[in-house]
């Protein structure tokens, strides 16, 4: 019998129950205080143990400057007090824009971008007292095989992955080593342009299944960027080398990364070789540990493949299939990968992924995980979209409000799907829901019956 539940918690007492009653292991504090804590990493520290994750909302210019909704996505979760603020995917080149409206970060956009890196800090202040300074990562990506520059797909591919979809026939080209070795200088550029804006950091993203996530199990590929673990983590590692011999500790670098994929070896990355079902990282620790000796000393772990399995990186309650398991198991083996990484690699501060699907019960595992050192700050995505205030509401009134939480609808991601501006329907409805309706006109509704096969 299919495990899969919606969220039905009355309060904390339920949860926990459930939790025992599955045998999971999620750590729980009802204690919220040490959320409100700076944390020391390295020589910065961030003014809480809150981050609002990466969420594109493909509501950029034409040319990938942040627009007017780019600016009031920005403005509220500037305005809720998360101490770190994970800017969204931010494309390093033209053809590698998921979407025609993905942000771009080049020198023509240069100003506007600046522009909301001063809304972001204005905004904080302003809320928060001059004290208070959000620290800013901007995440640099190329989208590879899931490239839409012009709304219509133009995959590029690091290898031939058949999990990673797209139905491209067996010749499709790979791209080649140089224009590889190329695209690390287009990188190493928005960087430049990062810092001079005033960012904090750069996130070299290494997850989802786009580019550079691809190159990391591109165990099938020849050359210089394929095969074994040096050449399949030289593209991000070149990028962090030449970032740091331009900008030295100007800039800090940090990365977004895939730590299981969960699909089969030898297409999937941080997967047991013979049972995919199972997470191995070896792979993932094994890097980390040599981007630590880099000066890396943060990183923002996912999981999964949004369009492939999607219920491994967000537990959701409605989505594109119904799970072959309890929420609750995807969120315990999400945290579970990340405690075993915050542990075997102690000099990085690790940010957890996947809590959203708690709503208004997430702050207590959050606070579970840095309490318990599974995490030292805890990341938030969709609760994010749907309740930009909430880290403000954990600090001055210690709980969060049930009716203004996410409930995992997996609306915000099918906008994305439907080629429109990313946001929450439900609790954000007098933007999000024409532009939702608009995009499902005609279309068949997302959610159907069809059992993921996988995990
Ligand atoms: C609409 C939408 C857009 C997203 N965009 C990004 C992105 O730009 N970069 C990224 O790394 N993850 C992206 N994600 C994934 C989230 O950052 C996060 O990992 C995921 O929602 C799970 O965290 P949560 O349970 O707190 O929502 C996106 C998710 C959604 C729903």
């Amino acid at each position: 019998m299919n495990k899969h539940e919606r969220f039905n918690f009355k309060g904390l007492d339920d949860l926990k129950e459930k939790i025992n009653s599955l045998g999971l292991q999620i750590p729980i504090s009802e204690n919220l205080e040490s959320l409100a804590q700076p944390v020391k990493i390295g020589e910065t520290t961030i003014a809480n143990a809150i981050s609002v994750h990466p969420m594109e909302g493909c509501d950029g210019t034409a040319e990938g400057a942040p627009d007017e909704l780019t600016y009031r996505r920005y403005r509220r979760f500037a305005s809720g007090g998360a101490g770190l603020l994970w800017l969204e995917a931010t494309a390093v080149v033209h053809e590698g824009r998921a979407n025609p409206l993905q942000l771009y970060l080049c020198q023509q956009n240069k100003d506007a971008f600046g522009k909301l890196f001063d809304t972001i800090i204005g905004t904080a202040k302003a809320e928060f007292g001059q004290n208070h300074r959000v620290y800013t990562v901007v995440q640099l990506t190329h989208s590879g095989r899931y490239s839409k520059p012009e709304g219509k797909p133009a995959p590029v591919i690091a290898t031939r992955n058949p999990y990673l979809g797209r139905n491209l026939p067996e010749d499709y080209p790979v791209i080649s080593d140089d224009q590889l070795e190329q695209l690390e200088d287009y990188f190493l550029e928005a960087a430049v342009l990062a810092r001079d804006i005033g960012f904090d950091a750069v996130d070299i993203k290494a997850c989802h299944g786009y580019l550079n996530s691809e190159l990391l199990s591109a165990f099938t590929r020849d050359g210089k960027y394929g095969g074994s673990f040096e050449n399949r983590t030289r593209f991000l590692i070149n990028i962090v080398d030449k970032i740091k011999d331009r900008l030295g500790d100007s800039l800090d670098i940090t990365l977004r990364l895939n730590a299981y994929d969960a699909f089969p070896y030898p297409y999937g990355w941080g997967v047991d070789r013979d049972d995919y079902r199972k997470p191995d990282l070896s792979e993932p620790i094994r890097l980390l540990r040599i981007l630590a000796d880099k000066g890396v000393n943060m990183v923002n772990i996912s999981c999964g493949n949004p369009y492939y399995n999607p219920h491994i990186g967000r537990p959701y309650d409605a989505g594109p299939y119904i799970p072959p398991e309890h929420p609750l198991e995807g969120v315990a083996r999400m945290l579970g990968i990340i405690r075993d990484i915050q542990q075997s690699v102690p000099d990085m501060a690790v940010i957890s992924t996947g809590l959203s699907w708690l709503r208004h019960l997430s702050p207590f595992a959050a606070a579970g995980g840095v309490e318990e050192g599974w995490f030292r700050i805890a990341g938030f995505g969709r609760l994010a979209f749907a309740y930009p205030q909430f880290p403000r509401d954990i600090f001055e009134k210690g709980e969060l409000d049930a009716k203004r939480s996410c409930i995992a609808c997996g609306k915000c991601s099918e906008i994305m799907r439907d080629g429109g501006k990313a946001g929450c329907v439900i609790r954000d409805n007098k933007i999000y829901v024409p532009i939702y309706k608009a995009g499902r006109e005609g279309k068949p509704p997302i959610q159907s019956n069809r059992l993921a096969e996988h995990v």
